[in-house]
């Protein structure tokens, strides 16, 4: 079975859902550890609960990013997994790391990329006016938040909106879309090949842009 690393920072809730599905089985990959650069990171909490060990390689240790990235990839590296998944990680990696597990690092990311790179993007969504906002699962490059998308879903951003009910309705297709494309990567339907996704998704949930219905009806 497809085994998993999750790089987490903070709140962890891209985590547990792939958590939940996993110990459900309704996702077939095992996870093998949750990494944090932030000792107190909430969702080492929820990772303990679960029963999947944790791991702490706290970035203010190090001086420089190389030796943080170092010791990173080498906890990493002990759990040998076959994926790595970025959720809500929120240190810059660096080229030599990024390189290192090329075409099984992947993370996802609050806006429709490559709409709104870097931080704040429900913010600065709302302040360009924008009609749609989303989510996008991507293959890391050194390229901060710019590798090939492998999935997204949009959702309207409503008149009445503020930055923490856009962030709400972003959250939930982002809790989507992590499944879809961990599941995809652990079938073997998805590859990066020459620099792009290679997707080989059944028909009925191929498309790479999910609209969920308005919340308008
Ligand atoms: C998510 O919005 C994710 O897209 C971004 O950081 C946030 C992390 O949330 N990279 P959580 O820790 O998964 O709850």
């Amino acid at each position: 079975m497809t085994s998993v690393v999750i790089l987490i920072s903070g709140r962890g809730s891209n985590m547990a859902s792939l958590l939940d599905a996993a110990a459900s089985g309704a996702l077939p990959v095992r996870i093998v550890g949750v990494l944090s650069n932030r000792p107190d990171a909430q969702g080492l909490q929820t990772a303990a609960a679960h029963g999947v060990l944790t791991e702490v390689v706290d970035h203010r240790l190090f001086a420089e990013r190389e030796a943080f990235d170092a010791a990173l990839a080498e906890t990493i590296d002990r759990l040998a997994p076959d994926l790595v998944v970025l959720a809500g990680f929120m240190r810059i990696l660096g080229d030599r790391f990024v390189r290192r597990y090329e075409g099984r690092l992947i993370n996802i990311h609050p806006s429709l990329l490559p709409a709104f790179p870097g931080l704040h993007t429900h913010r600065r969504a709302l302040a360009e006016g924008v009609r749609i906002h989303g989510c996008t699962v991507h293959f890391v490059t050194p390229d901060l938040d710019h590798g090939p998308v492998i999935v997204q879903a949009a959702v309207p951003v409503l008149d009445q909106d503020d930055e923490a009910s856009l962030a709400a309705r972003v959250l939930v297709q982002e809790h989507q879309i992590y499944l879809l494309a961990v599941r995809w990567f652990a079938e073997g339907r998805l590859r990066l090949r020459d620099g792009r996704v290679r997707l080989d998704a059944p028909q009925d949930d191929s498309g790479r842009l999910i609209v969920p219905q308005s919340p308008l009806g």
